[in-house]
């Protein structure tokens, strides 16, 4: 049984004070489920601690959104896993793909950042995605498949989440057709040996096409930007049917 994760990427937005509001009103929201699924809030490293206090031990857990692959060292601005697990962070997204565009991620040192987050037991979340130049191309399946390939050497596929966000859709309020993420998503899975890796759909998700996305076979779970910095909004695709 493939487990179901329901994350919140809230990228650099929300102070400590808007991230204590968002809890108050999200908590009251999330209706209890019949089934495994976990909700992951991934938040700035600012609002971790106070966060993790919050949450402790309930059914939503955190994530981070970046992770240096040294223990520790001169890099300044970085963060190392053990900074992280101290706070009480379970999840760490990986290679997403503003990562890769404004900071110089790449397939290399996005698979040297899932090796540290597994180092430091946690359980990273790798984004693949193609461009829309790309798709127009042609080229969706071989992008997607290189960056499999090389972000996964050495990867334990026991701890890892992948989420397929085609980058056309990220904050475009342009969704990919779920049975077309669903299929890449199939695609995904098929490079995988362990084929009950939790795979993501992420890209313009929201309120009125997470019930529609979650219906279909491969897709388990959802990485979400825009819309999960709403309480009621993300605790409504947090409760799908
Ligand atoms: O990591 C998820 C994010 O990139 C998707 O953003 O705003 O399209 O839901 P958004």
């Amino acid at each position: 049984m493939r487990k179901i994760i329901i994350a919140g990427n809230w990228k650099m937005h929300k102070t400590q004070a808007e991230a204590l509001e968002f809890l108050q009103i999200f908590k009251s929201k999330l209706e209890d489920t019949d089934d495994s699924r976990e909700i992951v809030l991934c938040a700035p490293f600012t609002s971790l601690s106070i966060m993790s206090q919050i949450l402790h031990g309930g059914q939503v857990r955190l994530g981070a959104q970046n992770i240096h692959w040294e223990k520790l060292g001169a890099y300044t601005g970085e963060i190392s896993g053990s900074m992280l697990t101290e706070l009480g962070v379970h999840y760490v997204i990986v290679g997403h793909s503003e990562r890769r565009q404004y900071f110089s991620e790449t397939d290399e040192t996005a698979n040297l950042r899932l090796l540290s987050a597994q180092r430091s037991g946690l359980t990273p979340i790798l984004c693949v995605g193609e461009s829309k130049s790309q798709r127009d191309a042609g080229e969706t399946e071989s992008v997607i498949i290189n960056q499999i390939k090389r972000g996964m050497v050495d990867v334990d596929q026991n701890n890892i989440v992948i989420a397929y966000e085609p980058i056309w859709a990220i904050g475009t309020g342009a969704t990919c057709e779920a049975s077309e993420a669903n299929r890449v998503v199939g695609l995904i899975r098929q490079q995988l040996n362990n084929k009950d890796v939790p795979i993501q759909y992420g890209g313009s998700v929201k309120a009125d096409n997470i019930d529609e996305l979650m219906q279909e076979s491969e897709i388990d779970g959802v990485l979400v930007g825009g819309a999960s910095l709403d309480p009621a909004g993300f605790a409504r695709i947090a409760n799908f049917k």
